[in-house]
């Protein structure tokens, strides 16, 4: 049993049962590993860009005995995938960086379902997701380490929501009662009631009205 903290199980937590899965940035591979482990997927492909962090993630499987389990690639976003997997993770990265992969990767694996936990820029990769014909089914918000994550999962379908649906999160705004939520958007409210052009000032009181 693989333990992960509040971020990477919650995202363990939203992704979908399937047969092939894929963790893209997967780093030291400990949620690929938690995915097979624990039964969400039968198999998964485990990639990054770097080659020191793949072999973390192949030494933490070995130690688990668990290496026939996968496929370990090395290589930029999801122009590596051998297969299109049933379902797809990139977590711990900003937000431009999972945007730009989902826009070269999206056309690979369209009809996969999309499980992302960006670091920053929240907004920018909702608008990817949608402007790719994808739309957000779920999202979640968690503290770790003190800091708060955005896990949201998307799967095919087009739909349109507002801009400010697009900066508060359309599944979160229906939980803005929830206690974390809450915390969130007063963050969100206060970082971007300091900033200085309108457009910043205008988001705070998206936030500060929904709270
Ligand atoms: C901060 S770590 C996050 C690891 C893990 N996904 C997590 O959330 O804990 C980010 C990882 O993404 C990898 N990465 C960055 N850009 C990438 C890309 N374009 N394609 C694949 N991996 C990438 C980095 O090498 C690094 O191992």
């Amino acid at each position: 049993m693989i333990s992960l903290d509040n971020r990477l199980g919650s995202v363990l937590d939203i992704f979908p049962s399937c047969r092939l899965a894929a963790d893209i940035g997967a780093d030291h591979g400990k949620l690929a590993l938690a995915l097979v482990s624990e039964g969400k997927a039968e198999k998964v492909i485990v990639t990054d860009i770097s080659r020191d962090s793949l072999r973390k993630a192949e030494t933490l499987f070995a130690a688990h005995n668990a290496s026939h389990l996968a496929v370990f690639v090395l290589g930029d976003g999801m122009t590596v995938l051998p297969e299109t997997p049933d379902a797809v993770s990139m977590c711990g990265m900003g937000g431009k960086t999972i945007s730009r992969i989902l826009e070269n990767g999206i056309p690979r694996i369209y009809g996969a379902e999309v499980i992302l936990s960006p670091h920053t820029e929240i907004p920018i990769v909702r608008q990817t997701v949608y402007r790719l014909g994808y739309h957000i089914t779920s999202e979640r918000c968690v503290v770790a380490s003190g800091r708060f994550y955005v896990i949201l999962s998307a799967k095919p379908g087009h739909e349109t929501i507002s801009e400010e649906e697009m900066e508060l999160g359309p599944c979160l705004y229906r939980h803005r009662d929830d206690p974390v939520v809450k915390d969130y958007y007063l963050w969100r409210a206060k970082v971007l009631s300091a900033g200085r052009n309108e457009t910043s000032k205008e988001k705070a009181g998206w936030y500060f009205n929904a709270l």
